[in-house]
């Protein structure tokens, strides 16, 4: 066991999950999915999900992988047996897809750093047909992407404590500083009023299945669940530490760093009257445009200085996403680390480039006939999705059905004395059993019918 890594202590493991949770889907994808859904309407869903599902999921995942002491295959495996072992593996695919097109968009963030402060972005007239054409201009993407690559493997590669906690905690606390910057600059725009009250007022007539099924995937998407991260993660974490409130604060910060996006957007869309920016461009075009109009010199420095922070939330996740198939590999297959994250790393970016290329480059990935003529990168993302709900489903079977609630929550009692007696279990006991498989599971299976055939055949 000596020659696995560990986290130093208690807040490096927070930060290093905190890390992973927070990312794009909370500055680049939460925003555009509640606007496309509802406003406050799908913030109201979000959150149910988060506190229902996702919350006593997180709990599960972080207590198989401390108890197991292993990968994401070997702790299933240890604690379940051959054919458990294939759930881990299930997520492990599933991770090198998420990474495969995450990095993508990462590769844009990246470039709209580079070019917002060493270049001339800020000096175009039209945003979001700037957009388009820059995330179709295939070498620039490419050259970027490659790069953010890059930086994820030589991190990972110089394992736990010293990559993947000393970035985390440096990088996690900037961001918030420049979130609550920007909110606040925003609520001084014309019109924020507007912008605020869409997302907070929630108008419950529009909430509809859409609502609810883009609510429930970013919900594990976000929190990095559903795929073995956290059990991966959770693996590195000492016998003393309290897992529950651990798992508390990771949600409470993710949550927290999604609403705030959301809070800086909405105003800017309503001072911009941008109503009609929607989809994967939102943040791109909005918070550029916004960038634009403090003028030249404020905007390149705030401009920048976002841009970066983004990049660095985007690292701390493509970190995890590359850690759980790298500790994969070194566990099982006893590979020496840095050889198996090069090779993962070049692996995942290929795998990426159908996705890289399906905004517009190459015609049939940007239009899937099979897939209501939606782009490569959507088709991949909700695939992803689904099977982190799918995964997370199997899990709460798993604990319920083969390791067992009492070894979870004896697990869990270790480093909290009180957790035997709380209600804290008694609601967790409940959710892991009943609500979250139940819940999940049909949900899963409704989403991957409306996906392909569309809900309106079951729903009319
Ligand atoms: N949670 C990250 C985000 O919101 C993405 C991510 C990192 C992820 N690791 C994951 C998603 C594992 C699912 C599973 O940007």
């Amino acid at each position: 066991m000596s020659t696995r890594g560990n986290f130093s202590g208690r807040i490096g493991f927070i930060l290093a999950a905190a890390g992973s949770a927070v990312g794009l889907g909370n500055i680049w994808r939460f925003p555009y999915l509640a606007g496309q859904n509802g406003g406050a309407a799908f913030l109201l869903i979000y959150l149910i999900c988060i506190f229902t599902l996702c919350f006593p999921v997180m709990i599960g995942e972080i207590a198989i992988g401390r108890k197991a002491q292993s990968d994401a295959y070997g702790s299933y495996q240890k604690l379940g047996g051959a054919q458990w072992g294939y759930l881990g593996l299930f997520g492990i695919v599933a991770g090198i897809f998420i990474l495969s097109f995450y990095n993508v968009v990462a590769g844009w963030a990246f470039g709209y750093f580079l070019e917002i402060t060493f270049g001339n972005l800020l000096n175009e007239t039209d945003y979001g047909a700037f957009f388009g054409a820059y995330i179709n201009n295939s070498w620039t993407i490419l050259t970027f992407s490659l790069g953010f690559m890059v930086l994820t493997a030589l991190i990972v590669s110089q394992g736990v404590q010293k990559g993947i906690e000393a970035a985390a905690k440096i990088m996690m606390p900037a961001l918030y500083v420049i979130l609550i910057s920007l909110i606040i600059y925003s609520l001084t725009l014309p019109n924020a009023i507007e912008g605020v009250k869409f997302y907070l007022v929630p108008n419950l007539s529009e909430i509809n299945v859409q609502t609810i099924f883009f609510a429930l995937g970013q919900s594990f998407f976000s929190l990095s669940l559903g795929m073995g991260a956290l059990v991966t993660y959770g693996s590195y974490v000492g016998k003393n530490q309290n897992i529950v409130s651990s798992a508390a604060i990771i949600s409470i910060a993710d949550t927290s760093v999604a609403f705030l996006a959301g809070l800086m957007v909405f105003p800017m869309v309503a001072a911009l009257n941008a109503y009609d920016v929607q989809g994967p461009s939102l943040v791109f075009v909005v918070l550029t445009q916004v960038f634009h109009n403090m003028g030249p010199i404020v905007g390149r420095i705030v401009g920048g200085a976002f841009f970066l922070l983004l990049c660095f939330a985007a690292l701390t996740s493509t970190i995890s996403l590359l850690e759980v198939p790298a500790a994969y590999m070194v566990d099982q297959k006893k590979f020496p680390r840095k050889p198996v994250v090069w090779g993962l790393a070049l692996l995942i970016f290929v795998l990426g480039l159908p996705s890289m290329l399906s905004f517009g480059r190459v015609e049939f990935l940007s239009h899937l006939t099979f897939y209501k003529n939606r782009d490569f990168l959507s088709f991949v993302s909700d695939m992803c999705d689904i099977s982190l709900t799918v995964g997370a489903c199997l899990m709460c079977i798993f604990i319920r059905k083969r390791w067992k609630i009492a070894n979870m929550t004896e697990e869990l009692s270790i480093g909290n004395d009180n957790y035997m007696g709380s209600w804290l279990r008694k609601y967790i006991d409940f959710t892991i059993s009943w609500v979250c498989p139940i819940l999940l599971g049909i949900l899963s299976l409704l989403i991957i019918f409306d996906k392909f055939w569309g809900i309106e055949l079951i729903f009319g």
